[in-house]
């Protein structure tokens, strides 16, 4: 007791320092030197093809696979028999990967969410599996596929019911978010009872093999599982089962930490998201209602066809930062570390020797640590993935979030795409980020503002 009272003035004095008024600790921010956001992969487009051109800096043969791996991502799948690009299902999401990562960026929440694209649904029951994941739902699998071709029957159709809540500033403005709660109709076969439903729309691909090169050892010493500082933000890496090199790995992909690789991601959307099976995944995923992917028969596309996917995925050039001299996005930046955003949206990381030389040794700034924290109640979807919990997400890479309304006509953030602004994004923030929130809404116009236009020049 003593003891505490003695440190209470140094307390005081270190929490002043921290939070108050003073802005000099965070006066060195050198915004200049993250406008290259990916490192020499950066672009500096500001067009709806901010997303979709690929690194500068690649050599000609990786420039030649690049190009291959377009065409693959634009590719539309139709039902077997077929000259070009057949076996589509039976039972699928969507039949082509661009329709659900539109012009490379992101998909809308949808207002019709069965004939929109980009919106999928994972799902399981309560348990893990032999390798610590999630557990299929019998005669549905760990993803709800909400159509089919002709002659098979959907998995079930997705219905969204919506809730609202409002959220007030210190100044008294208000706001009214909006919750979307998914459910499943018209099973083509009884569901069993217990079913956890994670809804996730699809993400930004650019840049993704920066991330992929991380060494892991920097993205561990990020994690502070028992929150020794005592900050209130932990963080962790989600360990996940890689059906690849059949491993338990670091996961970095997925809106859960959820996959490990990019190969991997790429064989998983061609066969649950399209019903492709590939040298990865080589059964279908029809649960008795496949239309091959027999043991014993051929892939539908080749492993030739997964690496020049996953290269694509991997070399999609990062759009710069913008108005980084501009004195209100240099005062957004220091409340962006005033409000503790940068404790989990990183700023900077680097790549190691990767084996694509474009990625090389990277400075580049994604504001990611990759770790999934506890962002309470109001974000969860009560369906753990691997060691991410209910609660749980991966810090998104706020890169290239400014130009979302550029390329894809809308500002729907979030794993679900419920908040309909950054600023909606930033009041679903809880758990580990609660802090950051209500120092959110306590600030004053003029501040928010300032911070919201930060988020936007990045
Ligand atoms: C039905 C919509 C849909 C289709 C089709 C689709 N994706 Fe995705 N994609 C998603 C969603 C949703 C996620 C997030 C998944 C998660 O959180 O588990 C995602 C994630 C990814 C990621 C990881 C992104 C990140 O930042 O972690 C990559 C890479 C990717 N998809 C590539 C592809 C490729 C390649 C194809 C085509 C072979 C494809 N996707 C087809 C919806 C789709
Ligand atoms: C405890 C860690 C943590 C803190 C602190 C935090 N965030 Fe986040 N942030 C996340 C996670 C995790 C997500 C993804 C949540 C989801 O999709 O459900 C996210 C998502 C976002 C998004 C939406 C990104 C997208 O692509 O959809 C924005 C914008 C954002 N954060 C901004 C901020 C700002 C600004 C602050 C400070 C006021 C902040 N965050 C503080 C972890 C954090």
């Amino acid at each position: 007791m003593i003891r505490k009272l003695y440190l209470l003035p140094l307390l005081l004095i270190t929490m002043y320092s921290c939070t108050g008024n003073d802005d000099s600790e965070y006066e060195n921010i050198n915004l200049e030197e993250r406008v290259d956001a990916g490192g020499e992969t950066t672009i500096y487009s500001t067009t709806t093809n901010a997303y979709s051109s690929p690194a500068p800096n690649l050599t000609g043969a990786e420039y030649d696979n690049h190009f291959e791996g377009d065409l693959l991502f634009e590719a539309t799948f139709v039902t077997a028999p077929a000259t070009v690009n057949p076996g589509l299902g039976s039972i699928y999401n969507n039949s082509a990967c661009i329709n659900c990562h539109p012009r490379d960026g992101r998909a809308k929440h949808p207002t019709d969410v069965n004939s929109a694209n980009g919106l999928l649904v994972r799902a399981s029951i309560f348990g893990t599996d032999e390798h610590g994941g999630p557990v299929a739902v019998p005669g549905f699998g760990l993803q709800i596929q909400n159509r089919a071709i002709s002659g098979y029957a959907p998995e079930a159709a997705y219905t969204v019911s919506y809730t609202t809540q409002t959220e007030t500033f210190a100044d008294g403005t208000t706001v009214v978010l909006r919750k979307p709660t998914i459910a499943l109709s018209n099973p083509y076969t009884s569901l069993p009872g217990g079913v956890m439903l994670s809804t996730r729309l699809g993400t930004p691909i650019f840049g993704l093999g920066l991330l992929e090169e991380i060494p892991e050892t920097n993205i561990l010493a990020q994690q502070d599982l028992s929150d020794a500082d005592g900050d209130g933000i932990s963080g962790k890496a989600n360990y996940v089962w890689n059906p690849f090199t059949l491993r338990t790995e670091l996961g970095r992909f997925g809106w859960k930490a959820n996959t490990a690789s990019i190969i991997v991601q790429c064989a998983s959307a061609y066969v649950e998201d399209m019903g492709i099976t590939n040298p990865i995944f080589t059964l279908e995923t029809g649960h008795g209602q496949t239309n091959g992917g027999i043991p014993g028969l051929e892939p539908e596309v080749t492993m030739e066809t997964l690496e020049k996917i996953a290269l694509y995925c991997k070399t999609l050039g990062v759009p710069a930062a913008r108005n980084t001299d501009k004195p209100s996005v240099k005062r957004g930046a220091r409340l962006f570390e005033q409000l503790e955003c940068a404790k989990c949206h990183t700023p900077k990381q680097v790549t190691g020797n990767s084996s694509i030389i474009a990625l090389r040794n990277q400075t580049f700034y994604p504001y990611t640590d990759l770790l999934v924290h506890d962002m309470g109640e109001g974000l969860a979807d009560n369906r753990p993935d691997f060691m991410a919990t209910g609660t749980e997400w991966k810090t998104r890479p706020l890169w290239g979030i400014g130009l979302t309304n550029l390329v894809n006509g809308h500002t729907d953030f979030l794993h679900d795409g419920r908040a309909k602004n950054v600023e909606e994004a930033i009041l679903w923030h809880g758990g580990e980020a609660e802090k950051s929130k209500t120092k959110y809404k306590n600030l004053n116009a003029t501040q928010r503002s300032e911070l919201l236009e930060f988020i936007n020049s990045l």
